[in-house]
Formats: C-alpha cells, structure tokens, sequence
C-alpha cells in the first residue's frame, strides 16, 4: 500500500491545499474495496466499448483503453498491483494506474460516468457472482444432507416439542427438514438475484449525463437483464445489499438452529450423534474433553451475518437521495457476510457426512416418554371414539403408567379394558414405535418409506433447480 499524499488527486481542480492526512486514510475504501477491481474492470470495458460504439470515444482509443486494462488486471491478479490510500478507492486506483499506462488518452475513460453510478454497478456485478459461487456450495450441502437422510432412512429417534419427547420420528426425516429449510434459502438468493440485476451504470453521478449514450449495450455486456429506470434510485440506493444480507440471514439463522442441535446430539445427555475428532477441539485444562466447536461457531456466526444486516438498515436508514458517502460503508459487511456464509457452508458440507449416529441411544431415548400416546389415541378414534374423549382416555393411562412408573406397553389388557372395552391385543401392536413410524407413510410424513421417497424426490429439485 502506497500513501503518499503527494499523488494528485482525480477531483483536485476545486482544491487549494491538501487533504487533511487522518482525513485522507478515513474517507478511503481502497484497504477493502479493492476486492471489486475485477468487476471495476469488467464495467469499464464495457463502458468504453459503449462509449465508441456511439461515437463519443474513437475505436482506437477504446482499444489503448482495454489494452490498458487489460493489462491492469493482469497486474492485480499477480498481486503486483500497488494500491495507494491517497487514490481513496478501487475506482481511482485504476483510473490512475490506466493513465499512468497509457497516457492522455486515460483520462477520457470516465466520460459520462462518475464513481457514483460506476460503484453502484461493481457491486452488483459483485454480488451476482458471489451469490452464484455460493448457490453452488449450498447444493453441494443440500446434496449431503439428502445423502445423510438416505443412511439413516430407518433409524429411529425421539421427535421433540418443547423439547419433550413428543412421537418417533426418524433421523432421515430430520434431515430432510434442515434440507427444506436450506432448498428456501436457496430460492430466496435466486430472488433477490433477480432485482438485484440491473444496469445502474449511465445514471452518472445522480442525474444522467449530456452524452448520447447507449445504457441498454452496457446491460447487454454486462449481462444484466434490466437498465435501472431512474438515475437517482440508481445511485442511492442498496436495497438489493439488504435482501442479500437478510436472506443471508435467514440462512444463519438456520445454520444456528442445525448447529444447536448437533450441539445438544452431540452432548453426554442426549448422545445420539458423534461429532468426528476433526471437528472438535480439546480443553487446556480438563483432559476428558472434546468439544464441538464447529457447530458452536456456526451458531455464533450466525450473530456477526444478522449484525451486518442491521448495519446495512441502520447505514441506509433516512439517507436522502441520492448518492452519499454514508454508502461506502455498505461494502464491509457485504464482503464479511459472504465470507461468513461460505465458512459456515464448507464446515457443515464437511462435517455433515461424517457424523456417526448412535442409533441404540435414540432408541432407548424414544422409548421413555410414553412417544406413542398419539397412536393410542388415533387407535380409539377408529374405534368409534371422538378425537377429544380418546385424548382424555389416553391421558388417564399415561397417569396409570406414570403412577406405576412403567411405560404404557407395560401395563395389562385388563387395565386398557378398565378405560376402554373395545381395546384388545392389538393395543401393544399400535404402541410399538416400529408401527407407529411405518404407519406415518404420507407424503412428507416420517416413515421410512417416506423418507426414502422425499430423497428421492428432493435429489429431482435440486436437478431442476436455477442460478
Ligand atoms: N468509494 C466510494 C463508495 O464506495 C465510491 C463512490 C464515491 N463517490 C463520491 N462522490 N465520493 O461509495
């Protein structure tokens, strides 16, 4: 990083002394925004290429101009590129290593444009791409979770409400639900791709410009589908920032309550899973432990990615139009939240295959609690019973057990008789938790079989799911 303030400003012309040295290092980007120069680069030949089709540069100086970018670009990839704080942005950056290359003929790449409509449009871009890169990855864990359920189709654990145990479920159903949770998370990113491509470039600094330009080229060469209507919307606002992070959020949100329980699984009082040694780290001082710190991270995470989110409200929060500095201060939490999710997406793809589940553990678990009341109830229904006295019916011999502290398959015919003459035998059939979980065989229920169908069914969505 080069910080001399010697370097002359682009917009010094107005200026009579230098800037402020704090000030200088206080109203520069370029520490973060430098992470755009290849979108930057992308929208300025593509404004230059406009710029000549229309007559208002030459074809040759379109060409001394693209060459010179080119060549730029090459430079930053290398990582030879030297930044300079006194240049404040990625943008000006460019623009003066492009002159420093190239000559006079530089300076005429800003030609109906100014940074206001130009960073709009790198951030765009920007966002485009890095939602597309992290659609992917998000597929790839959507696909081990299908795999996951596969494996464990049949195996049997206790389903919760209140964090009771309610009725059997199976562990493959289960992750079929995380898998819903995060196939929604997907669409919404698809969602919020589609308002967030359009072309604010030509709006210039808020009013348009005097030349005769061609916006809808540019969106052409950009690939963005729409040109931004009004120049003054075009330049202000982040609304698609804030979709991005509250969708983004949303799936933080989620990560947080899979990690929760994988945290809670993972415990010595549940034990229904364990965590591999590769994801897990040890205590300093007690030699017993190994903790789940992946999982734990993931639901810390989850408060730095809705905390961008407020910032970027909070940042856009009664701003009058139409560009304002305050705007700059989009691009940390951005850049920070897409960091944060793809991390957060790579430790559950990672961690999610090798999770070893112990399948005597939630049986046992499932087993007290009397999990298969519900099944009793429905038993009555279609003996003849309304739904609401089979309730009290079954109520009554959950007290029976809990006062002889027994489970409900333990208790005798003659005592089921005592609540209800119409029950027999089958009484113990309808109480196994096997039964209870074959016979919940509907679209979307827990069965095994059902599961295996969702699996199946969830790896033809994906299949057919957009960028
Ligand atoms: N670095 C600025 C930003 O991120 C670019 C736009 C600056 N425009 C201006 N008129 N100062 O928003």
């Amino acid at each position: 990083m080069n910080d001399k303030s010697s370097i002359r400003k682009p917009w010094g012309g107005r200026f009579n002394s230098p800037t402020d040295a704090f000030v200088e290092s206080f109203t520069a980007s370029v520490t973060f925004d430098q992470r755009l120069a290849m979108c930057d680069i992308r929208g300025s030949i593509a404004h230059v290429t406009m710029l000549s089709e229309t007559g208002i540069i030459t074809e040759d100086e379109k060409k001394l101009i693209v060459d010179g970018l080119e060549a730029i670009k090459s430079t930053i990839k290398a990582g030879d590129f030297t930044w300079s704080i006194a240049l404040e942005d990625v943008h000006m950056n460019i623009e003066h290593a492009l002159v420093k290359a190239i000559g006079e003929v530089g300076k005429k790449l800003h030609t109906a444009r100014s940074r206001n409509d130009q960073v709009a449009t790198d951030i765009r871009l920007y966002l485009r791409a890095q939602t597309e890169i992290f659609q992917s990855r998000l597929l790839e864990l959507m696909t081990t979770l299908i795999e996951l359920a596969e494996r464990e189709a049949a195996t049997l654990m206790p389903g919760y409400t209140h964090l009771q145990a309610a009725q059997p479920i199976t562990f493959g159903h289960h992750m079929l639900a995380w898998f819903e949770m995060l196939i929604r998370d997907y669409s919404r990113f698809s969602d919020c791709k589609k308002r967030l491509n359009s072309l604010p470039l030509g709006a210039g600094a808020l009013a348009g410009t005097t030349f005769p330009i061609n916006r809808q080229r540019v969106a052409e060469l950009l690939k963005f589908d729409t040109v931004a209507e009004n120049s003054l919307d075009a330049v202000s606002d982040r609304d698609f920032a804030l979709e991005f992070s509250s969708v983004a959020s949303i799936l933080m949100v989620h990560y947080s309550r899979m990690a929760e329980e994988l945290v809670l699984w993972n415990s010595q009082a549940f034990a229904f899973v364990e965590i591999d040694d590769a994801f897990c780290t040890g205590s300093s001082m007690m030699p017993q432990k190994k903790n789940p710190d992946v999982p734990e991270l993931l639901r810390g995470k989850s408060g730095r990615v809705v905390g961008n989110l407020m910032a970027l409200l909070t940042l856009m929060k009664s701003q009058p139009l139409a560009y304002n500095k305050d705007n700059q201060e989009d691009k940390e939490p951005i850049f920070d939240t897409i960091d944060t999710i793809n991390d957060c997406t790579r430790a559950l793809t990672e961690l999610i295959p090798s999770l070893r589940t112990k399948k005597d553990r939630m049986r046992t678990a499932a087993a007290h609690g009397f999990i298969t009341a519900t099944d009793l109830a429905d038993h009555l229904v279609r003996l003849g019973l309304p739904f609401r006295d089979a309730h009290e019916v079954v109520g009554k011999a959950v007290n029976l057990a809990l006062s002889k502290d027994c489970q409900l398959h333990e208790l005798s015919l003659a005592e089921f008789k005592t609540f209800d003459e119409r029950l027999d035998e089958s009484v113990y059939n309808i109480l196994n938790m096997d039964n209870a979980l074959d016979s919940r065989k509907h679209w979307g229920g827990t069965a095994p079989l059902a599961v295996r169908e969702a699996c199946a069914r969830a790896r033809n969505r994906l299949k057919d799911l957009d960028y």
